[in-house]
């Protein structure tokens, strides 16, 4: 079965394109749409419903664009949105989640730390799924203030130093052997958290695991595009400089008010 049409990513900002690069790689073949609602930066602090009404949003204008199935590339959204979005519109959606259940089971000391916006920790579903690891002990924080700065391009900056120090020094302190990255935007910070963990402590991401599912997903239910080779398309309503630097200048961006 062909489907020519095209993928649909969001995120509330740059932060998703950690994700996308993890799609367009194993599915190179893909049209792929992203969008970033950079304008609505970040997700992590507002209510479940203006996080719903934002998902909606972003969905509505990705189906305008015919897509075939769309990738929540936030873990907020993911986390406060899918379910509603999944009941609302009938085409497959794939979430984004902390990897929760690889650190909790490769863990030595039992004890992973998760960094991830307070949406994400205060939501139903990450605490549902953290109750299935009743024997690991998981040192949450919240990343304040992490997402704007990526946003505002001050990634190699001395305050996201100072934040990420400030976070992660009471996991360290705890003994943690991994930490689960719960953030889509927190990928582009792996360089700078590695210089401040011990080496033993693994970083865990949910990227690989987005693009595996969006594939089976595809070879099951929707189909693959027969045409190679597509162009991705990228859509942000602010900043598109941000976005542009963070895709290394090699895709041309549009500005749109969405
Ligand atoms: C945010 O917009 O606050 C972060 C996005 C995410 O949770 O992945």
């Amino acid at each position: 079965m062909d489907n020519n049409r095209p993928i649909g990513i969001f995120d509330s900002g740059i932060g998703g394109t950690s994700i996308w690069a993890e799609i367009h790689q194993l599915l190179p073949h893909e049209q792929t749409i992203y969008l970033a609602d950079s304008k609505n930066a970040p997700y992590g602090q507002k209510s479940k419903a203006e996080i719903i009404a934002l998902s909606i949003k972003n969905t509505e204008f990705l189906l305008g664009l015919d897509c075939k199935l769309i990738v929540v590339a936030c873990n907020t959204a993911t986390t406060n949105a899918i379910q509603e979005l999944r009941a609302k519109y009938n085409l497959p959606f794939i979430g984004i989640e902390p990897a929760i259940k690889p650190a909790a089971t490769h863990s030595k000391t039992q004890t992973i730390g998760i960094l991830a916006t307070q949406g994400t920790l205060n939501s139903e579903l990450f605490n549902k799924n953290v109750e299935k690891f009743q024997d690991t002990k998981i040192i949450e924080q919240v990343g304040h203030g992490l997402v704007q700065l990526i946003e505002n391009g001050k990634i190699n900056s001395l305050e996201m130093i100072q934040l990420l120090e400030s976070y992660l020094a009471p996991m360290i302190e705890a003994n943690i052997d991994y930490l689960v990255l719960g953030c889509s935007h927190y990928p582009y910070l792996i360089p700078q958290i590695k210089k401040i963990l011990p080496p033993h402590i693994q970083i865990i991401d949910s990227g690989e695991a987005v693009a595996r599912q969006t594939q089976n997903v595809l070879k099951e239910k929707v189909g693959f595009s027969s045409i190679e080779n597509r162009k991705p398309i990228f859509y942000t309503n602010s900043n598109p400089k941000v976005l542009s630097d963070i895709l290394r200048n090699q895709y041309e961006i549009i500005e749109k008010d969405f």
